[in-house]
């Protein structure tokens, strides 16, 4: 289903469509879910400058179809922490959900030397996102079901 996918990680050159990928994502898959401000604003901030950023400060990974980026998501470490990893900027552009190309993106996320010598992955997860998360193994930080102030759900998995 999804042999044409390739995963690598994120390059700079990539920086303007991943931004574009994610606004969309955000603002077609999460709109449902959440008031258009501030999820408009937070839109509005994944820059490619922010991009960019993530790239140099995390082990950010592009799933790649006929040279377009589809989807993206990163690890990084935990400055306080060094035995948890954070996952973020975890999307898959609207007309390719479904075909497994989220599962190939947390696989490398969990093959990634850092996730592999951390002993938690942590992240926050949007509504609209929960069930995935659920279905690739994450369970709520201390059993809490209940969404922080901004919507989210504070979820984690054990290494
Ligand atoms: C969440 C997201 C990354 C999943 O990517 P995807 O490529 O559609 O997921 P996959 O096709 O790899 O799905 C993998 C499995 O999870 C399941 N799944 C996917 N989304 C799900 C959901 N919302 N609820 C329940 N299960 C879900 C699939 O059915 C599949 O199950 P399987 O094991 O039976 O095959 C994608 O839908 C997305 O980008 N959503 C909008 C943006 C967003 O909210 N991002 C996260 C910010 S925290």
């Amino acid at each position: 289903m999804n042999e044409t996918i390739s995963i690598r990680r994120f390059r700079d050159s990539d920086a303007e469509s991943v931004s574009r990928l994610i606004v969309d994502a955000l603002l077609t898959c999460c709109g449902p879910d959440y008031p258009p401000e501030p999820l408009g604003a937070f839109a509005r901030s994944q820059t490619p400058a922010c991009m960019r950023e993530r790239g140099r400060t995390t082990h950010f990974y592009v799933a790649e179809e006929d040279g377009t980026p589809m989807g993206c998501a990163a690890v990084g470490r935990d400055p306080e922490d060094p035995g948890v990893c954070g996952v973020y900027s975890f999307y898959v552009t609207p007309e390719k959900q479904g075909r497994g190309i989220g599962r190939r993106l947390m696989e490398a996320l969990e093959a990634d030397p850092w996730s592999r010598e951390a002993r938690l992955l942590t992240l926050h997860a949007s509504l609209t996102a929960l069930g995935f998360y659920r279905r690739m193994g994450f369970d709520f930080r201390d059993g809490c079901a209940q969404p922080d102030r901004d919507g989210l759900y504070m979820m984690e998995k054990a290494r």
